[in-house]
């Protein structure tokens, strides 16, 4: 297992991770064998994210590579890649809106435009109390479930403008906002009614038994028949 040394303990950081992290940070790092420690840098990114206020900050990035013993630029370029990590700050509650084609289809345009009306933000904007901040994202996999968004950890499903504004309205009140589906339908059922019905209500009709017919029988090969001379 690869923890910190007490000469990595003594550099002095802006960023630290908290006594509760480290451990997670030891826990993350011993499950990859000696010498592959860097395997660990998502979850000490993820980690570093969530204690420096939801975004990644340059200092996190040293202290993670620091940890891992990775040059800071090799940090920083997975960071820069997934947009789970972000590199400057962001709301206390971070709206990340799904934009791609199903999501666009079912009104995803309108719920961007409800928004940034709502707290007077473009995109990649943080509202002026903090306490917001948009971005548009690619396919947040929940398709079926269109237009989504996701709002720090939690998915909000089956938007409308009017249900989203409601959402941030509940945030913005300090009351919990309902994740899932704004329509109620259960998991990725059915929009409206069911596609098919269900295999107990469908009456399977089997086919009219054929009537067997005979297989036409071989004519029998004729009997040769040989003269036998009579005995003369
Ligand atoms: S396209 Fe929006 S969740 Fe997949």
């Amino acid at each position: 297992m690869t923890s910190m040394t007490a000469q990595q303990k003594d550099l002095k950081q802006g960023f630290t991770f908290t006594k509760e992290n480290l451990e997670k940070v030891n826990h993350y790092i011993s499950k990859y064998p000696e010498g592959r420690q860097a395997s660990a840098v998502i979850p000490l990114l993820d980690l570093g994210q969530r204690q420096n206020g939801g975004w990644v900050s340059q200092d996190v990035i040293e202290e993670v590579a620091r940890l891992l013993s990775m040059p800071a630029i090799r940090v920083h370029e997975v960071a820069a890649f997934y947009t789970m990590f972000n590199l400057k700050p962001v709301g206390k509650y971070h709206i990340q809106l799904c934009g791609t084609t199903p999501c666009m289809l079912r009104g995803a345009e309108d719920l961007k435009s409800a928004c940034m009306k709502k707290l007077n933000i473009g995109e990649g904007g943080v509202s002026a109390d903090g306490k917001f901040s948009l971005m548009e994202v690619e396919c947040l996999g929940a398709c079926v479930n269109a237009p989504v968004v996701q709002i720090n950890d939690d998915y909000f499903e089956d938007l409308t403008a009017e249900s989203f504004t409601q959402i941030i309205d509940d945030l913005a009140n300090g009351k919990d906002a309902k994740t899932g589906s704004a329509t109620g339908r259960q998991c990725s059922a059915p929009a409206l009614t069911l596609t098919t019905k269900p295999i107990t209500e469908t009456k399977i009709k089997t086919p009219p038994a054929k009537k067997a017919t005979p297989e036409p029988l071989e004519e029998a090969p004729k009997k040769r028949t040989r003269k036998v001379k009579d005995a003369e």
